[in-house]
């Protein structure tokens, strides 16, 4: 009998669940999402999330459960992400967790949710194509709204991922949405920049490059950020619908080209022939056009797993706690709950030589 597994994620703003088997087979994928409730702040309200979260968590478990068509008693476990969230929000998806494996007698485990990212290529949904899956050791470049981060991948578990550099300051993702701020289009601003883009011209306006320095493998988005604030405070915001749309493709054209060649000079310097993207951020058409093109040119295979498996999910922490889980290992009484990763990290957030 196939390996079940239950997974819960509540570290952000998505209430999610969903059953995955030991093949990576997605049986049911349930989110909800609260983007409504926090778009009028511009970003994510904490308070409310751990609300949200608390009323949305048990009808989100049980429409998993019945969309699989699996009773809890078929499960071989649960897997809950533990850290890096917020604190109010992880604390609730863990404590029903936990209460749920209380009551069913399953085993359960905490799982980190860059682990669940970095996881997402192997998920194979029944209405979609199957695409490759990675092949151990690849290079992930984790792009979202909390996280923007290079990783070498050796295998599944917390011990076989290195990271390789991440951002100095601002995610690639909340970047997308400071500027969508500034420009007045509204929270999340990903997708809208996006859109905007595709009309644009980047030629047409010249900001300033993030983190030129070419060898490292660190990021920097907040210089950028702050050329379109200047921008925006010499010529005010583009009246001109094409002069918003080239102001959104330079932007944009910027924070793309840095991610691409970072990630394939990591691909290089660590001589992998598989790269993954995965986060919110890699939903971006350009991302996913310029990143195929420079894995083409360096017989590289791209996995790009699909807008539902990037952004925040509870398949990918399915499928992330399932080799301890088919271990026989259970966390019980000690899932702890964190803002921080569990992942070593080498970049600082701040100073330092770059
Ligand atoms: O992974 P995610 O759903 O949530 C976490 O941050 O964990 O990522 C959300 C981020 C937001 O910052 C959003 O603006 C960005 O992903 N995003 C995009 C696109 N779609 C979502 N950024 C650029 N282009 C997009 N198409
Ligand atoms: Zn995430």
């Amino acid at each position: 009998m196939s390996v079940l597994v239950l997974g819960i994620e509540t570290s952000c703003d998505e209430t999610a669940a969903a059953v995955v088997d030991d093949q990576g087979r997605v049986h049911s994928d349930v989110i909800e999402s609260q983007i409504r409730l926090h778009a009028p702040y511009g970003g994510i309200v904490p308070e409310l999330a751990s609300r949200d979260h608390l009323r949305n968590a048990r009808p989100v478990i049980e429409s998993a459960l019945s969309r699989a068509g699996v009773r809890s008693g078929e499960l071989s476990g649960i897997a809950v992400t533990c850290r890096p969230g917020l604190s109010g929000a992880l604390l609730v998806g863990v404590q029903i967790a936990r209460g749920l494996a209380f009551a069913t007698n399953l085993p359960i485990v905490g799982v980190d949710h860059l682990l669940g990212h970095l996881s997402s290529g192997f998920l194979v949904y029944p209405d979609l194509a199957p695409a490759a899956a990675p092949l151990y050791p690849f290079v992930a470049l984790l792009v979202s709204g909390g996280h923007t981060a290079l990783y070498r991948v050796d295998g599944p578990e917390l011990a076989q991922v290195r990271e390789l550099g991440a951002t100095r300051d601002d995610a690639a993702g909340e970047a997308f949405d400071k500027v969508a701020k500034l420009l007045g289009l509204g929270y999340p601003g990903g997708p809208v920049i996006d859109r905007l883009a595709r009309e644009g011209d980047a030629t047409r306006i010249e900001l300033s490059s993030p983190m030129r320095s070419r060898s490292s493998l660190e990021f920097s988005f907040s210089g950028l950020k702050t050329s379109v604030a200047r921008y925006v405070e010499r010529h005010g915001r583009p009246a001109d619908d094409q002069r918003l749309r080239d102001l959104c493709a330079a932007f944009q054209g910027r924070v793309v080209e840095t991610l691409v060649g970072k990630t394939f000079r990591a691909a290089e310097r660590e001589a992998v022939s598989s790269v993954v993207l995965g986060g919110g951020v890699a939903a971006n058409r350009e991302l996913r056009e310029r990143s195929l093109e420079a894995a083409r040119a360096r017989g590289i295979t791209l996995c790009v797993p699909p807008p539902r498996a990037c952004t925040d999910n509870a398949a990918m922490i399915a499928y992330a706690g399932l080799s301890r889980l088919a271990r026989g290992e259970t966390d019980a009484e000690r899932i702890e709950v964190s803002p921080h990763t569990a992942l070593p990290r080498v970049t600082q957030k701040g100073g330092g030589p770059r």
